[in-house]
């Protein structure tokens, strides 16, 4: 049995039918083509999934679809203003925040949420708030230098 739900990603409405089993993860990737999204663990753990729900970061592989009908979610693909980028992701561009960059939508999203609840933080508040975000690649100390850099430039 499918239910159609409806919900605002970045500012649009959207509508589409899921089977209650369907992970927002997978309705945002399969069912609204916004593969920004990044699945890696599918259990809570790696934080490549973070999309933010009414503001609040959350991991997508842990919701159903269902139970965001109605909710208003921002995406990564929400970030950038047609091709001027969002500061915070200009900042990890300038600041190489990322390398092969499956983490990053996540961070991104997570560092949004962050500098809106605390637009000056610490490096200590910075790692903490991205302490539920997983990356192999760059050892954090650039993504934390792009997120004070962003804080920086306001
Ligand atoms: S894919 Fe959701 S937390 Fe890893
Ligand atoms: S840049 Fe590769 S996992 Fe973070």
């Amino acid at each position: 049995m499918t239910r159609t739900i409806r919900l605002h990603v970045n500012d649009r409405p959207y509508e589409g039918t899921v089977e209650p089993r369907t992970s927002l993860a997978d309705f945002l990737r399969d069912g609204l083509d916004l593969t920004g999204t990044h699945v890696g663990c599918e259990h809570g753990v790696c934080g490549a999934c973070t999309v933010l729900l009414d503001g609040e970061p959350v991991r997508s592989c842990l919701l159903l679809a269902i139970q965001v009908d109605g909710a208003r979610l921002t995406t990564v693909e929400g970030l950038a203003d047609g091709e001027r980028l969002h500061p915070i992701q200009q900042a990890f561009w300038d600041h190489h925040g990322l390398q092969c960059g499956f983490c990053t939508p996540g961070i991104l999203l997570t560092a949004k949420a962050l500098l809106e609840d605390n637009p000056h933080p610490t490096d200590e508040q910075i790692r903490e708030a991205i302490s539920g975000n997983l990356c192999r690649c760059t050892g954090y100390h650039f993504i934390v230098q792009a997120i004070r850099a962003a804080a920086a430039a306001g």
